[in-house]
């Protein structure tokens, strides 16, 4: 027998087995509490709660480490590329040369999208959100690709992950396309899943357009970073959706949506938001002493993380990204040394040690992506584009386990005991 946890509850003790994953703290199985003890236990926000058991990521928070089935994040991000590191999550190890080019094929060939879809857009605002729009279209894809979504056959949620995989860049460029007033663009299938996504978001039909191998490769390493994150807010949007055997377009729309706020994915946006309200270093400390103010709601956003109590291994190598990014492009944003100069004055102020908050992942990519030459708005639907392979990743994993459960949390009730209902006129 395996180790044991303790728990006496109105004086009977009973036993729970606590087992152990490959790396990382143990768990406590505490699925029999309920019939055991009728009681349930308390965690909104799951800050010591595993949702699930899963071999596709880990993350060791204290020690700024991120390994995806075991490579760590900085290696993928540089020697590998998107499409291989996609391969990784969803296969469980690297692919052989064929392996990957097969696979290579396989998302290139379905990056086109139903023609009828092109209408759907048409039926928006053209100063929609595009994070709207993703939500929107990403969700009606189970409108258009029926012959893929029986989720009980291995068979259809492969196909339906690949098609997810490969329309992302096609629905994102085409969000922004429409928010610009510009044709859409359609895949060339010469180019790479990146170069590609580049040419359908900046081309332009009257003008040849040509890929700069140095943005491309930063675009790609962007991808790769954001690729998974364990079970984080949206992936478990994904998981919790899927478990009631929705379809897997339904299921990525509601991780879209989620990682929309501004505590998750949204945060890119509101961070460059922020440094560009900032604006010159002088001003830094005005926001710091905010950040610090109980009673202000400001945040400073891109720091801080649920998971990372020390530097996010992410946002490392996005910071060494910018600089690549600016030589290639010959660019310089200001933005970038009020950026470097808060990380300085917030990592050497006693409050943000004390309560361990570092730059994440969100807090350089915005000045990257800005550079590249993408709007605020469209920061968001890149981070969504990536994690799509993370979420159609988690959500095969999560079906594929004969163990698996509707997911339906308890609560602690706190409304009204029962009554009687009381006529209009006696009120
Ligand atoms: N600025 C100032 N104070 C902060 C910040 C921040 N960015 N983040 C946390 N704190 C404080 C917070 O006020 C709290 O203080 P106290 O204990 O005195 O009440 C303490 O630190 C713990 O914060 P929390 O909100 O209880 O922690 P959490 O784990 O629930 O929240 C977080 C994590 C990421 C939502 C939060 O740090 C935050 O809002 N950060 C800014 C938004 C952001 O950058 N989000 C991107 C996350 S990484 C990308 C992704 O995975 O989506």
């Amino acid at each position: 027998m395996g180790d044991q946890a303790k728990l006496s509850v109105g004086g009977a003790e009973n036993d729970y087995a606590v087992l152990k994953g490959s790396v990382g703290p143990d768990v406590i199985d505490i699925r029999k509490l309920y019939a055991q003890t009728g009681k349930f236990t308390f965690d909104p926000g799951f800050t010591s709660t595993a949702s699930c058991e899963s071999a596709l990521t880990y993350i060791d928070g204290d020690e700024g480490v991120l390994l995806h089935r075991g490579y760590p994040i900085g290696q993928l991000a540089e020697n590998s590329s998107f499409m291989e590191t996609s391969y990784l999550l969803l296969n469980g190890e690297l692919p052989s040369k064929d392996e990957l080019t097969s696979f290579e094929n396989t998302i290139t060939r379905h990056t086109m999208l139903h023609e009828q879809l092109a209408t759907f857009y048409r039926g928006f605002r053209r100063d929609a959100h595009p994070m709207a729009i993703m939500c929107g279209v990403v969700g009606a894809l189970s409108a258009f690709y029926h012959d893929s979504t029986d989720i009980s056959d291995p068979e259809h949620r492969k196909i339906s992950s690949h098609r997810l995989i490969a329309k992302m860049p096609t629905i994102a460029a085409m969000a922004y396309k429409y928010s610009v007033g510009q044709p859409f663009v359609y895949p060339d299938n010469k180019l790479s899943y990146t170069g590609n996504f580049l040419r359908m978001t900046f081309g332009v039909p009257a003008e040849e357009y040509e890929v700069i191998p140095a943005v491309e490769k930063a675009m790609d390493r962007i991808f790769i970073l954001h690729a998974d994150h364990e079970q984080n807010a949206s992936t478990s949007t994904v998981r919790l959706a899927g478990s009631s055997g929705a379809n897997p377009f339904a299921c990525i729309a509601a991780g879209i949506a989620c990682l929309w706020g501004p505590a998750h994915g949204g945060a890119n946006e509101a961070a460059l938001n922020m440094l560009k309200e900032i604006g010159t270093p002088d001003r830094i400390q005005h926001y710091i002493d905010r950040a610090k103010d109980k009673n202000d709601p400001f945040r400073l956003m891109g720091f801080g993380h649920r998971v990372y109590k020390n530097y996010d291994p992410r946002a490392t190598v996005m910071q060494s990204t910018v600089r690549e990014v600016f030589d290639a492009l010959k660019v310089n944003d200001p933005l970038f040394e009020t950026a470097l100069r808060l990380e300085e004055i917030a990592l050497s102020d006693p409050y943000f040690a004390e309560k361990k908050l570092f730059p994440n992942v969100d807090f350089y990519s915005g000045i990257i992506l800005s550079a590249i030459g993408f709007p605020t708005t469209m920061f968001t639907v890149l981070f969504a584009l990536a994690r799509t392979v993370g979420w159609v990743a988690q959500w095969n994993e999560m079906i594929s386990d004969p163990g698996q459960k509707i997911g339906r949390p308890r609560q602690l009730y706190t409304g009204p005991t029962q009554r009687d209902y009381v006529p209009l006129d006696k009120r």
